[in-house]
């Protein structure tokens, strides 16, 4: 409802001075808006800097404390840790997702050493990073597998709980799978290991950097619009969000970001539940682009994270979170 009229009422009046502005505005970013996502590489003593996103690196695991430091310093709440497993340890099945010594695992199992609970770890859960064929299920006769997939996911999810990663995020978007893996957790003693589904996931062009960063970009067959959303829809992400809830997750994740802020806002208004955004490696890499080329400048970067927050999202998962030079700790 908009109440007054022009000339008693004018709008720049508050907008005039800066102490003005600063206290009507409605929307701002704190530390605890975000989480940092983490590339993972075999080795020692490397950090090595991802092409396809500029500014962003992989780590070995004894060099994780460099950006854990920093993440702890800069009070982020939480990391979610991204393999590049190497070519020889993938298979068409992605075994390498439930070996206990496999690069998620080694860094759950050093972070939690190190920090204890000083920050959380959120875990992804798909197969992508350890197949062959890079899909998130297992592949037969040009299929996505859903139940026999849903059955690696659980024992994926439950070593994860077991080396001490705090939240589960299944991204690979199988049907049920939040309920299955839910069960398997409680019978197991992890009942208060977190689920943040991925549910409303979109078959998106904006991961192209991404699938660079994990190399799974090059071995990935077709397209994954079997099982991620089509870009067209937004009714089906509450459908699958309903269900999400229903099954057992405590938050959700929409992703990408910035082109979803209408999915963001309706999931938030309907069900009043912690909403994530993915502001993926497409986002990123575009904007990073663009600042670089002086196409626009860096307060682009602080604008399109405040448009999450105005969406209603409670957490922003960010390749610039650690970043934010600008945000008051
Ligand atoms: C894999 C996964 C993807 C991303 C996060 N987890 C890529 C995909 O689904 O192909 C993308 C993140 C990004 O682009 O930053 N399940």
């Amino acid at each position: 409802m908009i109440i007054g009229k022009f000339p008693a009422l004018r709008l720049r009046r508050s907008r005039k001075e800066s102490w003005s502005r600063r206290l009507i505005q409605e929307n701002s970013l704190s530390p605890n808006d975000f989480i940092l996502p983490i590339f993972l590489i075999e080795g020692s003593n490397k950090r090595q800097l991802i092409s396809s996103m500029p500014g962003v690196y992989r780590y070995t695991i004894n060099r994780l404390s460099q950006i854990i430091d920093r993440a702890i310093r800069k009070k982020i709440p939480m990391v979610a840790l991204f393999p590049k497993t190497k070519n020889s340890l993938k298979d068409e099945l992605g075994t390498e997702s439930l070996n206990e010594k496999n690069l998620v695992c080694r860094g759950i199992q050093e972070i939690k050493k190190r920090y204890k609970n000083q920050i959380g770890i959120m875990c992804d859960v798909a197969l992508d990073p350890y197949t062959t064929h890079g899909h998130d299920g297992l592949l037969r006769s040009n299929t996505i597998l859903n139940d026999e997939t849903i059955e690696v996911l659980i024992n994926q999810s439950l070593l994860q709980a077991e080396m001490g990663c705090d939240v589960i995020a299944p991204s690979d978007m199988m049907d049920g799978r939040i309920g299955r893996i839910r069960k398997a957790l409680d019978k197991n003693k992890f009942h208060n290991v977190q689920i943040l589904s991925y549910a409303a996931k979109y078959a998106s062009s904006f991961y192209g950097p991404f699938r660079d960063a994990v190399g799974s970009k090059s071995s990935l067959k077709g397209n994954k619009k079997t099982y991620q959303m089509d870009y067209r829809n937004s009714n089906e992400a509450l459908r699958e969000v309903a269900l999400d809830i229903k099954e057992g997750a405590d938050m959700v994740m929409v992703k990408p970001g910035m082109p979803y802020l209408d999915v963001i806002k309706s999931i938030k208004d309907k069900f009043k539940l912690p909403v994530f955004a993915y502001q993926v490696s497409g986002e990123y890499s575009l904007i990073e682009t663009a600042i670089a080329k002086k196409l626009i400048n860096k307060d682009a970067i602080y604008e399109s994270l405040v448009s999450f927050k105005r969406a209603g999202a409670n957490a922003i998962v960010t390749y610039y979170a650690d970043r934010l030079d600008k945000i008051l700790i």
